[in-house]
């Protein structure tokens, strides 16, 4: 225990921060599994979830209570699990002191239940949005979006996973016992000083970048494996750091989904690179008494320069045998373009405008007829900077004229965007209209969006297009 602190003391030292904490980390921290939310399932059948946003102490570093924020106890939160055809109800509520949001990223569902800037929860206040899931097994996610304060509330604790289960490929078999051998791996990136307390020290263009990597909120830990097949559903819960994950013997292992369900077959690989906001779910084989280390090392995209361990495996003497890696999965049928789909085009400059405009909540910068299929134009003229559009799918239909690697041809809500290229999308927006309330598109690089790297899109009515209002009255 002693030994990791001291480490993390070393990597705290000025110069260090940026090369990563390769070989520092002695793994003697359990892995936190998060808990599943339960929820209380009313007469008529709706599943109802309860969550307080509060603030509370954790200690990240051992001895070292930090102030911390998170989701019904003081850091991170509970998973969410549900099912396709679930109606789900949620109650969420906020004791943080200051108003915030919550929003279900990668969820399709009505814009006013999308917990976006607009549906701001006061100090004191209970929000209670409800839907029904209708969309393919997926690796969700649910985190604080109130503009401009997107990045510290994150920063502090408030995120956490919202898997989606889908009776349609449940006949797969993949591993789907929860904290056994299915494993989500939250990465995220903090400023701890020897006092264990979180430091907000935004650089300039990046924000809130770390030098010490947390794997569901621990820090230095290991995962004891008891199957010979995990399947680890990774996101990338940072500010702004990317991460290209691989195992330290190089070993393979195969993706299986992308952020919004799963691919049409495994994929091999030795790395993957993960963007902020974006979810990988990959499988990976052991042996009895391995050992091995995930590890993510430097690329070369200007915001993730390091060798970071993050995480040791350790697997027991004899492990459970589980099916091997099935040769294809029930895809997601591929998104169909038709050949007059409407394009749109982004322009990203700088670190906090789209088509030369900073955000505005109370403008509407396009407007999208219900069920359409478009291509959208994501044209980066700087530096690294990635993009997610709220409700929708979408796949990646080329990069810089290039197809995307194959593990990134699955159905997504989040791409990066390497500095001076462009990305095409196929997108599928879904069939909820509501003129007045707005769904967003950013860059989940935190500090981007909160400066104004956003903007707004209504789902209308085919046909009503024309007729419908650009501003929205503001509350704020
Ligand atoms: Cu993960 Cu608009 O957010
Ligand atoms: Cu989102
Ligand atoms: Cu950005």
């Amino acid at each position: 225990m002693f030994a990791g602190l001291a480490a993390l003391a070393g990597c705290g030292s000025p110069g260090s921060a940026s090369k990563g904490n390769s070989g520092t980390l002695t793994f003697a921290n359990r892995l936190r599994v998060p808990p599943l939310l339960e929820p209380v399932v009313t007469k008529d059948g709706t599943r109802q979830f309860s969550l307080t946003m509060q603030a509370g102490r954790t200690e990240l570093l051992p001895g070292r209570p930090t102030a911390t924020w998170g989701f019904n106890g003081p850091f991170l939160g509970p998973t969410v699990r549900a099912k396709r055809g679930d109606r789900v109800a949620m109650r969420v509520h906020n004791k943080l002191g200051e108003p915030s949001t919550v929003h279900w990223h990668g969820m399709r569902l009505p814009a006013a239940m999308d917990g976006g800037p607009h549906q701001m929860i006061e100090p004191g206040g209970t929000w209670t949005p409800r839907w029904t899931i209708d969309q393919p097994a997926a690796t969700s996610w649910y985190h604080p979006h109130p503009h401009g304060t997107t990045a510290a509330h994150v920063y502090r604790g408030l995120a956490g996973l919202f898997l989606l289960d889908d009776p349609a490929t449940a006949a797969l078999g993949l591993p789907s016992t929860y904290g056994v051998d299915d494993v989500p791996l939250v990465l995220q990136d903090k400023i701890l000083d020897p006092n264990g307390v979180l430091l907000e020290d935004p650089k300039p263009t990046w924000g809130l970048i770390g030098d010490q990597i947390l794997v569901n909120g621990v820090h230095d830990p290991f995962f004891e494996v008891t199957t010979t097949l995990v399947r680890l559903r990774i996101l990338n819960g940072s500010s702004a750091r990317m991460y290209h994950v691989e195992f330290a013997d190089r070993r393979r292992f195969h993706v299986i989904g992308t952020d919004a369900g799963l691919l049409a077959a495994p994929v091999p690989v030795e790395r993957v690179q993960l963007s902020p906001g974006e979810r990988l779910e990959i499988l990976v084989e052991f042996a009895p008494r391995d050992q091995v280390v995930l590890r993510s090392v430097a690329g070369d995209n200007g915001i993730d320069e390091g060798d970071y361990d993050l995480l040791k495996f350790v697997a027991a003497d004899r492990l459970t045998p589980r099916p091997p890696v099935p040769g294809r999965l029930a895809a997601t049928p591929r998104i169909e373009v038709p050949a007059d789909a409407r394009e749109r085009r982004f322009r990203l400059s700088g670190s906090d405008e789209i088509n030369g405009r900073e955000m505005d909540m109370a403008r509407i910068d396009e407007v999208v007829p219900a069920g359409a299929t478009e291509i959208w134009h994501v044209e980066n003229t700087v530096y690294a900077h990635n993009f997610h559009i709220h409700e929708v799918a979408f796949e990646v239909l080329d990069i810089d004229g290039q197809q995307p690697p194959a593990y990134l041809r699955g159905p997504k809500d989040t791409v990066f965007v390497p500095g001076k290229s462009t990305v095409r999308l196929a997108v599928q927006f879904g069939h909820f209209t509501d003129p007045k309330t707005p769904y967003m598109y950013h860059c989940h690089i935190l500090r981007h969006e909160d400066k104004g790297m956003m903007g707004q899109f209504v789902i209308v009515r085919p046909g009503t297009e024309a007729s419908v209002p650009r501003t929205l009255p503001t509350h704020h």
